[in-house]
């Protein structure tokens, strides 16, 4: 959702910022703004739409200066218009902010400083730089921190005024915040995209620390001033990693990153001899593991497929009851947790506000609380008491792809891990291990269809509604290939698992209908190959993803995409691409903005 980006320093901070705020278009915004401070002048400039208007706009403004501030808004409170688009100043003009989260009690306040200030938005921020005003009194850390103690909410906040012009004040409190660490120059960003090309080295603030950054260096206080220290961090990613390297999406990028990264999320941690795997930070003793007796895995859309995968693993190779669970239904529950179970939180972002809020809960209950993140630093990251980076790499397409795979991956080691502690036979356990680290060519095999699933796409781009089928390993696919296709080219398409259709709905099929259905050789092929009959008998299109050599699949259907065979388990690792493949086919043919989708954010840190 939105997004930050600050700097102070040495160079010129305008094309800084402009660059900063392309970095963050991938979270999703629909205005952007900036303001810079030169000589004793604050400017600003803000645009409704894409960055690029915002660039085209600040050409007619003379804008120098070495401070300044950015953000994308992705509008929550107050329609999407050029006063409603951050920066917010106060009355004199003289203090600028940007803000991401929600103040909750605004109304109040605002109706409390209606008479005494100028409101020009209806922006719930804009009461920030009105109370920082109110309480200014030629220090801008304390002004902040005296703002902050009267509201209610969540915020990243990022500020800066004209009478101090070396200074950048920024505070977090349930809404990130990341300072960058250059050569005489600091960055201030809601997450490392927009300082990647200057740093690697980074500083991340908790919720209730507020940072004073100037050009000589920085210092974090808590909220009641009390001064801190926090170590530096390096991150591992890199621009390189952040750009499209020549393809045209990043979302076609990422799908074909997958043999690349799924490496990376299992290099080190499988064990062959041992026939098992080995997650550093799980942080447990066999006995603890040995004491676990349900695993509940909390997420959202994709993560929560990426789930289900899990479940099935959890449950098959290590026995114990799993349940998977949408972050923001659970949070509300009144779940049965107690000390034997093991809640993962399964998120790319790491700051999913419903995954966030359910593990919280689940810490508060007393379960051993872990998480299986992406992004390095995140929140959920941080918050759990250890876990796994997916290293899927910087994922900046909307629809999530190969941090999908790369969840499976782990959460198949994290199943493999407590089988073997528990009742899995070492022989399984090695078949499993000499499986996934065949997964990378299998995939490669997978992508180079990428051009056969595009004249499907082509083929099936005239109908407006699908369905997706699968079976056992292969339903959570299913619902991801389905998601895939509604999230990016805004099709129609509903998944099922194959058995289910006859319960209400095969009514619906129809020549206009396509189903898409998995149909690969495991253990549910025969039962997945009469419910496929029975939607042939109803003359709806379809397409089939199929085991390489099964010839029986083209007496179903002409429209067949092969996969490489692999253990039943790991199915869905493979399985996914040709429908990640064709979602995306299909948005471009449909002349979709492939990677950001409307409506859509990368980011969800709102309820
Ligand atoms: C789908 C998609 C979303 C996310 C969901 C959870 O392509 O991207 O469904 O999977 O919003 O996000 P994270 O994994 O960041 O918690």
């Amino acid at each position: 959702m939105c997004g930050i980006i600050g700097y102070i320093g040495t160079k010129e901070a305008l094309p800084i910022l402009i660059k900063g705020l392309r970095r963050l278009e991938y979270r999703g915004y629909d205005s952007a703004g900036v303001a810079v401070q030169d000589k004793g002048v604050l400017q600003r400039v803000r645009a409704v739409g894409k960055i690029d208007n915002l660039a085209e706009k600040v050409k007619d403004h003379d804008i120098g200066g070495t401070v300044g501030i950015a953000h994308t808004r992705w509008a929550t409170h107050g329609g999407v218009t050029e006063e409603n688009a951050h920066p917010h100043v106060d009355c004199s003009g003289d203090l600028a902010l940007v803000h991401n989260g929600i103040i909750e009690n605004y109304r109040e306040l605002k109706e409390k400083y209606l008479a005494k200030h100028i409101f020009q938005s209806q922006t719930d921020t804009e009461i920030l730089a009105h109370l920082i005003e109110e309480n200014y009194q030629g220090d801008l850390r304390s002004a902040v921190q005296s703002a902050l103690a009267l509201v209610q909410g969540t915020y990243g906040l990022v500020a800066m005024h004209r009478k101090e012009p070396n200074k950048i004040v920024a505070a977090r409190l349930g809404s990130p915040l990341v300072i960058g660490v250059g050569d005489h120059e600091y960055f201030i960003a809601s997450d490392t995209s927009p300082m990647l090309a200057y740093t690697q080295k980074v500083i991340f603030l908790d919720d209730g620390e507020l940072a004073e950054i100037s050009k000589e260096g920085f210092e974090i206080f808590t909220l009641r001033d009390q001064k801190i220290s926090k170590p530096t961090e390096e991150i591992t990613w890199n621009e390189a990693e952040a750009q499209t390297n020549g393809f045209p999406h990043f979302m076609l990028k990422e799908i074909f990153d997958q043999p690349t990264v799924i490496k990376d999320a299992l290099r080190g941690r499988l064990i062959l001899e041992d026939g098992s795997a080995k997650l550093g930070g799980l942080n447990m003793t066999v006995e603890e593991i040995q004491s676990i007796k349900r695993v509940i895995l909390i997420a959202c859309g994709t993560a929560s497929y990426a789930a289900l995968v899990g479940k099935n693993a959890f449950e098959r190779l290590a026995g114990i009851p799993t349940t998977v669970e949408i972050a923001s239904e659970f949070r509300y529950s009144d779940p049965i947790i107690d000390r034997h179970t093991l809640v993962f939180g399964i998120s790319q972002s790491g700051e999913t506000a419903d995954t966030l809020a359910a593990i919280r809960e689940a810490k508060r209950k007393g379960a051993y609380v872990r998480g299986i993140v992406n992004v390095i630093g995140s929140t959920i990251a941080r918050e759990t008491d250890g876990g796994t980076y997916i290293h899927a790499g910087p994922e900046l397409a909307v629809a999530s792809t190969k941090a999908y795979t790369n969840m499976i991956a782990v959460l198949l080691m994290y199943a493999l891990e407590f089988g073997r502690s528990n009742r899995l036979a070492i022989a399984t356990g090695e078949r499993l291990v000499r499986a996934l680290q065949e997964i990378p060519e299998k995939m490669k095999i997978v992508l180079e269809q990428s051009d056969t699933i595009k004249k499907m796409a082509e083929k099936f781009k005239k109908y407006d509604d699908f369905f997706f089928l699968g079976r056992g390993v292969n339903y959570p696919v299913a619902l991801e290939g389905s998601l895939k296709l509604k999230e990016i080219s805004y099709i129609h398409s509903e998944a099922y698992p194959g058995g289910e259709m006859k319960h209400g709905p095969i009514a619906l099929l129809s020549k206009d209908f396509p189903v898409f259905a998995l149909l690969t050789k495991n253990s549910l092929y025969d039962k997945m190959r009469s419910n496929i009959e029975e939607i042939k008998a109803r003359g709806a299109p379809i397409i089939l993803i199929a085991t390489e050599g099964d010839a029986q699949a083209l007496a179903l259907t002409d429209n067949v995409i092969y996969v490489p065979t692999t253990m039943e388990l790991l199915e869905p690792l493979i399985n996914t691409i040709p429908l990640q493949l064709f979602a995306y086919h299909m948005a471009v043919l449909l002349g979709k903005d492939v990677d950001r989708p409307r409506n859509l954010a990368k980011s969800v840190t709102v309820e």
